[in-house]
């Protein structure tokens, strides 16, 4: 088969389950990872024959997307804020959204910051693309990064190899930071941060089935969802959490569902919080929040 007919046959095994563009798009991501070749190279080359091997990879790869699963995860790997990130199933793929996060904290502190003393912890981060993305753009900052998650923080490590940055890791449950056990027995609670960060749960568990199957059936639950029946429950414990660790003029971002615009003010609000801003997305949905402690 040529590489012409192999994306003939990709596109037309595909056209039941996505647009024509995607598709497109989705072969040369393929071409790119299990071939090693851009998409001009395939284009100048679309003679050249592929091999037995190359065509089982591909036909394992169309029988994945055609169960939904998310290309990332496929070929293992995204990008976020110009960098290279590698993903699977333990972690959240990273969305524009929480580059958009990424980009508001940035513009707030990129001048701000004077020495390695700049503290900035990110909750719950995954793949470790806000901390790591920070970190990168940020030098001169210390950043620590969270997640009860081990298998998350085992990829978070992966990626900050692959990003060449440092960045400090604590294994920990953030609902139990009141406690005295464990982590929050350390020293690390008595640490001060001038940023706070994070993106976490927020789907109730009784709201799965208003998710699409791409995600529902692939990305890890323990990122997406939250037990209880309060959809705020990480949002509350972690500006409480902040109130006590953050500095003077020291900040809390979130990221947010569209729909909790007006609640998160509020709760940011009867933490004490102040200066409180909440900010769209570019498709003009609320999308970020900050607060400052006083
Ligand atoms: C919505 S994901 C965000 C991941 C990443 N920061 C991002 O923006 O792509 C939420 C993260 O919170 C972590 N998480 C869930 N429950 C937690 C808990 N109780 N304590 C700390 N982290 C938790 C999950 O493992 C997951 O990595």
């Amino acid at each position: 088969m040529t590489l012409k007919s192999l994306k003939s046959y990709f596109e037309n095994s595909l056209l039941e389950r996505y647009p024509e563009t995607e598709i497109t798009s989705l072969f040369f991501m393929l071409t790119e990872k299990l071939l090693g070749k851009r998409r001009i190279d395939v284009v100048l080359e679309y003679n050249e024959i592929v091999s037995e091997i190359e065509i089982v990879k591909f036909k394992d790869s169309i029988e994945r997307l055609k169960n939904h699963e998310p290309i990332q995860y496929i070929i293992g790997e995204t990008e976020f804020y110009g960098l290279p990130f590698k993903v699977n199933a333990s972690v959240l793929i990273p969305r524009p959204e929480t580059e958009e996060l990424v980009s508001f904290i940035h513009q707030n502190i990129k001048n701000k910051i004077s020495n390695s003393e700049f503290r900035i912890i990110d909750i719950g981060t995954g793949s470790g693309c806000i901390a790591i993305s920070l970190a990168k753009n940020l030098p001169n900052a210390k950043v620590f990064a969270l997640d009860v998650s081990k298998e998350a923080l085992n990829v978070a490590q992966l990626n900050v190899e692959l990003n060449s940055v440092e960045v400090e890791f604590i294994n920990a449950n953030i609902l139990n930071w009141k406690q005295d056990t464990g982590i929050w027995n350390l020293e690390f609670v008595d640490l001060k941060f001038d940023i706070i960060v994070s993106n976490p749960p927020y789907v109730k568990v009784s709201e799965k089935s208003l998710l699409r199957p791409n995600v529902l059936d692939f990305e890890p639950h323990l990122a997406l969802f939250v037990e209880a029946e309060d959809p705020l429950v990480f949002y509350r414990n972690i500006s409480q959490f902040a109130y006590k660790t953050l500095r003077t003029k020291g900040q809390l971002f979130f990221e947010i569902n569209e729909y909790l615009g007006n609640k998160m003010v509020k709760l940011l609000n009867d933490e004490g919080f102040v200066d409180i801003e909440l900010k769209q997305d570019i498709f003009g949905k609320d999308r970020m929040i900050k607060g400052v402690k006083l």
